[in-house]
Formats: C-alpha cells, sequence, structure tokens
C-alpha cells in the first residue's frame, strides 16, 4: 500500500502523462494542496490513460511493480485495486519483477507443426522451464503472435534500452557450437550462446507471395501497394493513388459515400460480416454526440496476420481508409486499437498518422475541406477477448477487457458511452476500393452474397504460406492451390478454417466455395480468413489441446459457461488422450458435446459461443486419439 515509486518510474510515467498539476496526483504537497481539490469530471476523464500508463512503466523497468502502480494510481485518480485488476488482466504486464528481456516463443498450431516444440525444448534446456528465472533471463510460450507464415516465430519483448521489441521469425534451433543460422541475441550481453538462429527477415513478396508474380499482381486491389511503396513515404503513397478516395469522398460528402458504401454490399470482414454500410448509416444518424470510430487491428485469432501485413506495408491506407470513416459518420477522433505484440506494423502506423497530420490529412482541416478529424494509435497489450468490439472499448476506456452485454449495440452507446463505428483493418481498406471505383461495379465483384475481394491467411504445410488476395468464391482446393499446394504434394489431412474459432474440414471438403453463403450452408466459417493446412504428420488429438487450452487462458472470466467451460472442455480432452476417462470415451465425448452447448448458447460473447467449434469439427470428422493414449502432457505454461 505504502510502496513508492522509484525516480525512473515517476520519469517515464511524467513523459507520458506531463508533471503532476497538483498534490492529489503526485506532485509535492503544499499549502495550496490541502485547499483544491481536484475530483469529479477531470479527474475520470484520465483514466482512458491507464493502459498506454501501465506500458510506459513495463517498457521502461520491465515490471510493474507495486510502487508504480501507487503512482499511476494516483496521477489518474484510480483506486489501486482497480488499476491492479487492469494490470493483471493482460499478458504483456507483469506485476512481479521479471528480467528485461523476455522471449515469447508460440507454440501454437502453425508455429507447433513447424518445430516449434523443439524451439521450446531448446529455451527450456538453457534457461530452464517458462517463467523461471534461473537464469536471469526469461521466456515464455505463447499464443499465436500473428506471423503464421514465418512461423515458427517468437517475440522479443525488451524495456530499459534503446532497443524496441521485435520478433523474431524462422526461429531454429542450431548445433551445440552455435553452427548454423546466427544466433539472434547476438550483441546482447548473456545471450551470446543461446543456440537458436533467426534468418534475415524475409521479403515481402515472401510474406505476400502474389506481389512477387507480376501477372498476378496486376490483378490486386487491396494489396496493389503492398510490396511497391515505402511504407514510410506519404508522396511515394500519393503518388499510388493514395488520398484519392478521401479526395473524392470530401467533395461528394458523407450521403454519397455512405450510399457507396451500401451498394457495395460490403460486409465486414473481422468474422462477423456485418453490412458495412448498414452500420455506417446507423453511426451517423444517431443525435448524441460526440461519435467516433475505431479500427480494430488487435488480430488475435490464431492462424490470422493479413491485418498486420497491410499495416506493416501500406500503413497510410488504413490512415486513410479510417478518415473516410471518421468523417462519412460525424467523427471527430478515431483510434485504432492495434496489438501489443505487433511492434513493426505499430511503429510504422504512428509514423503515418503522425506524417498525415503534418500534411493536412488529419487535424483541424482536413485536406482543407474545413473538416476536423484525428486519429490516436493505442496498443493492446495481450489479450484475444480485447478483439471483441465492446471488450475493446472497455480496454480503451482503461478498464479490464471485459465484454459488454448487447444491447445496447455500439452504434448506439459504444466507447465513452457515445455512438460508435468499429471497423476491421480489411473491412476499412475495401472502401478505397469501393469510392474509386464505384458502389456498384464493386458489388459485380465476387459472388452476389459475398461481393469484393477478400485476404486469405495460408498457413500451415502448405509450400508457400502468406497472405493472399481471392475474389470470393473461390473454392478451398483453388486457395491451397494459390499457396504452391502442400510441402510434399498431395491433399491436407485436414484444413483449419477460419480460425480458431472456426472449424476443420477433411480432404473430402476441399472443393467448398470460399463465401458466406457458402459458409453459412455447409456450417462451416470464413472467420478471419484463415486456411491452415496440415499434412497427414499432424497429430490432430495435440492440436484439440492446443485449442482447448488457447480458449482457457483467453476466457476473460466474466461468465460462468465460459469460464468454467472452457476449463471442462480442456479437461475432458486430456482424460480422454490419456486413456483415462471418466465413464467410458463416449460419456466424455457426450460431456463434451454438453459443454459446447451450453458455452453456445449461454456465453455473453463470441468466445465462449465459439470456444467448442473446432473441437466438436475434429471430433465429428476425424479420429482422434484413436487409443486413448500418446498424446504429450504439457505445461501448459
Ligand atoms: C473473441 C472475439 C475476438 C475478436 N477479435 C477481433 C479482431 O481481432 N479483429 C476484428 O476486426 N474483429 C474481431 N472481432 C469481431 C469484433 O467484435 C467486431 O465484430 C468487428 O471488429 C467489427 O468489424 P467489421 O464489421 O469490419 O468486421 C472479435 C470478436 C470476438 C467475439
Ligand atoms: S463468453 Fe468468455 S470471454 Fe466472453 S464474456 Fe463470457 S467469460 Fe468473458
Ligand atoms: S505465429 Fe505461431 S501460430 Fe501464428
Amino acid at each position: 500500500m505504502d510502496a513508492v515509486a522509484s525516480g525512473e518510474e515517476r520519469a517515464a510515467v511524467d513523459e507520458l502523462l506531463g508533471p503532476p498539476a497538483s498534490g492529489w496526483a503526485g506532485a509535492e504537497r503544499d499549502d495550496q494542496t490541502f485547499r483544491v481539490a481536484r475530483s469529479g469530471r477531470e479527474a475520470r476523464d484520465r483514466r482512458h490513460l491507464l493502459l498506454p500508463a501501465l506500458h510506459a512503466l513495463q517498457s521502461r523497468v520491465g515490471w510493474i511493480s507495486p510502487g508504480g502502480l501507487n503512482y499511476v494510481s494516483e496521477r489518474l485518480t484510480v483506486p489501486p485495486a482497480e488499476a491492479y485488476g487492469v494490470a493483471t488482466f493482460y499478458a504483456m504486464f507483469s506485476v512481479e519483477e521479471r528480467p528485461k528481456t523476455v522471449v515469447h516463443v508460440c507454440d501454437d498450431l502453425a508455429c507447433r507443426v513447424n518445430g516449434a516444440e523443439d524451439v521450446c525444448a531448446g529455451f527450456e534446456s538453457m534457461f530452464g522451464p517458462p517463467g523461471s528465472r534461473k537464469t536471469g533471463r526469461g521466456w515464455a510460450r505463447s499464443p499465436c503472435l500473428g506471423l503464421c507464415e514465418q512461423a515458427p516465430v517468437a517475440l522479443i519483448q525488451t524495456s530499459g534500452d534503446a532497443r524496441p521489441d521485435r520478433a523474431l521469425v524462422h526461429v531454429m534451433v542450431t548445433d551445440e557450437e552455435g553452427r548454423g543460422a546466427p544466433s539472434p541475441f547476438e550483441g546482447r550481453e548473456g545471450w551470446g550462446a543461446a543456440r537458436h538462429g533467426s534468418p534475415a527477415a524475409p521479403q515481402v513478396d515472401e510474406i505476400a507471395p502474389q506481389i512477387g508474380d507480376q501477372g498476378e499482381r496486376e490483378t490486386l486491389r487491396l494489396l496493389r501497394r503492398v510490396g511497391v511503396v515505402d511504407p514510410a513515404s506519404i508522396d511515394d503513397y500519393r503518388a499510388h493513388g493514395g488520398y484519392e478516395a478521401l479526395r473524392l469522398a470530401l467533395e461528394h460528402g458523407p450521403e454519397w459515400s455512405i450510399q457507396q458504401v451500401t451498394d457495395s454490399k460490403l460486409l465486414g470482414r473481422g468474422g462477423a460480416a456485418f453490412p458495412t454500410g448498414v452500420k455506417w448509416k446507423a453511426v451517423a444518424e444517431q443525435p448524441v454526440h460526440p461519435h467516433f470510430f475505431i479500427c480494430n487491428a488487435d488480430e488475435s485469432e490464431p492462424g490470422t496476420f493479413k491485418d498486420r501485413v497491410v499495416m506493416e506495408q501500406d500503413p497510410f491506407a488504413v490512415v486513410e481508409s479510417l478518415t473516410i470513416a471518421g468523417i462519412t459518420t460525424g467523427c471527430e477522433q478515431g483510434y485504432v486499437y492495434i496489438r501489443g505484440e505487433y511492434p513493426l506494423a505499430a511503429e510504422r502506423l504512428g509514423h503515418a498518422i503522425g506524417e498525415a497530420r503534418r500534411h493536412g490529412f488529419l487535424g483541424d482541416d482536413v485536406m482543407g475541406h474545413g473538416t476536423s478529424f484525428d486519429i490516436e494509435l493505442r496498443r493492446g497489450a495481450g489479450a484475444y477477448i480485447c478483439g471483441e468490439e465492446t471488450a475493446l472499448f472497455n480496454s480503451l476506456e482503461g478498464k479490464r477487457g471485459e465484454p459488454r452485454n448487447k444491447p445496447p449495440f455500439p452504434v448506439q452507446r459504444g466507447l465513452f458511452g457515445k455512438p460508435t463505428g468499429i471497423n476491421n483493418v480489411e473491412t476499412l481498406i475495401n472502401v478505397l476500393e469501393i469510392l474509386t471505383i464505384g458502389g456498384q461495379a464493386y458489388a459485380e465483384i465476387g459472388t452476389d452474397g459475398s461481393t469484393g475481394p477478400r485476404l486469405l491467411c495460408l498457413s500451415g504445410h502448405v509450400a508457400n504460406p502468406g497472405v493472399y488476395e481471392v475474389e470470393h468464391g473461390v473454392t478451398l482446393r483453388d486457395a491451397i492451390d494459390m499457396a504452391g499446394g502442400m510441402r510434399g504434394g498431395g491433399d491436407p489431412m485436414a484444413v483449419l478454417l477460419g480460425g480458431a474459432a472456426g472449424g476443420f474440414v477433411g480432404p473430402d471438403r476441399l472443393d467448398i466455395r470460399l463465401t458466406f453463403e457458402d459458409a453459412r450452408e455447409g456450417g462451416y466459417t470464413l472467420g478471419s480468413g484463415v486456411v491452415m493446412a496440415f499434412d497427414d504428420s499432424v497429430d490432430l488429438g495435440d492440436l484439440a489441446l492446443r485449442i482447448a487450452r488457447f480458449f482457457r487462458d483467453e476466457s476473460c472470466g466474466q461468465c460462468v459457461p465460459c469460464r468454467v467451460g472452457t476449463v471442462r472442455q480442456e479437461e475432458a480432452l486430456h482424460r480422454i488422450a490419456s486413456g483415462r476417462t471418466l465413464g467410458t470415451r463416449q460419456d466424455e465425448e457426450g460431456l463434451l458435446g454438453d459443454v459446447a452447448q451450453v458455452m453456445r448458447d449461454a456465453s455473453i460473447c463470441g468466445l465462449g459461443q465459439t470456444a467448442a467449434n473446432a473441437v466438436q469439427s475434429l471430433f465429428a470428422s476425424f479420429a482422434m486419439f484413436p487409443d486413448g493414449a500418446g498424446v504429450a502432457e504439457e505445461s501448459g505454461a
């Protein structure tokens, strides 16, 4: 309770918040302090800075100490217990002292089938179990880091020095003498002997392979500028058609823009497939002001990395399309909420926002039209649930990222209780194409029920993993063929469609079409565009256990069906895997079915409602745990 912040901790927080204005907010207390008390609205207004302040502490000193937390609480007038509740909600924050450098090794599905367990074993032999501080160096297992096309991967989270967090791709274990790829930790004191190597970052055409094929790249609409423009140059962006769509939106006005988006029949790409035109119109019509618009860049669905590629390679497109969405729906302030594990994308987007402001594309007088709109970039801190729109609002407001009940819907009462529009990154960049070619022309692309282009995230055992742009209507087989087919040839044994919240399909279903209407009829989901294909070397039981662990870890715990159901699901799978069932195996499968039904029917949000989908799809169509044993039990750390 009485812990006091160190000078370094105070400096980190003051750098963000400015010096304390009074003795009640952390300054020296003097006579005045006891005559003027600031409270109420003025104090509450700064609560939304809690996450940035915790980030400041974490990245400066490597953890959130009791003294640091007390100082943040005082500065923002947030009760310390509440601030503690927020700090402990997010995986990237630590309230226990830990090493200044922590490597988060992804052991999720795409990395798992590409050697992640070997990487984890290598780390364990050198540095002890995950979380151990034996060597003064830290490592941890992590869910998907959104770099699946470069699996296996890791993220180095650093603090204190000037070196920012950074991703390690194609991590590999080298031999005892360190032969093989160079150590990612070379030059970093104490890490020199690490036996894990990471070759140079891949070329853009490796993460978006169509870019390398001149014939194919001419057909691209969403990835048109990826690999072509300099992501740091607004001039280059403009030379490639940038800011034409915003000019059209400003010239023709909001009604015209909403009409184009409505005519385009664009459906949201964040997973729920909600009509974007309907959402924009609803926000624009709300009489209560201010309105807010948010770009959902949280992208934490395992297997999804399309938004990251767009943000890293074409960040001005995200800034321009969010500006259009904001101005069209009557907002003056927009936010990009980006997942905390995307350091490069955050850096490039931050730069793009600054450049747009400097060149008059954001601010009080956007493009000289007298319209005011600005954007703030906010980083998440490692919580899958914060991609759910209402959890995201709570996170932005400086609260735990727990979903809210709906209604009221965000268009009525969203961020700070005001009308709010929110769209996924991919949804937003489609708007540039829609305004440029016209809504009706856009609606001709794809199929009747699923218009426009679509980004797919191909990973697993395909020959050329990466982000691919297709027109709605291609089959699953077409998509896998685009990625060069399976590495070893032949058909996949199983394909995970739509992410961990989606489901597995077998080789007998490769001719299904990737459209919203086909998915609805066929009982599968496109989700966030995940196509993760597995050959027959894979242990499906092991994948089921990893997915169950993911949902158990990521449940926010707010409602019983999901909090208990995700734990029960994992426990039953472990019992089946080990052959130590309660009753017969059929009894256990029956229990899993019941748990799935309850989670689907009674959970507050989409996480609980979909947490059993993938596991159930495996039991329905595949032989899992054939002899009820043989799946390695994991620490689950
Ligand atoms: C558990 C959960 C996680 C989600 N994560 C994301 C995400 O990372 N990115 C995203 O755009 N939408 C995500 N969504 C969907 C959002 O709630 C929301 O529907 C979406 O941002 C709306 O944008 P759209 O209409 O452009 O799809 C998630 C939903 C749930 C239930
Ligand atoms: S369904 Fe799960 S994640 Fe969603 S509110 Fe309930 S406990 Fe939280
Ligand atoms: S980055 Fe490892 S599974 Fe996605």
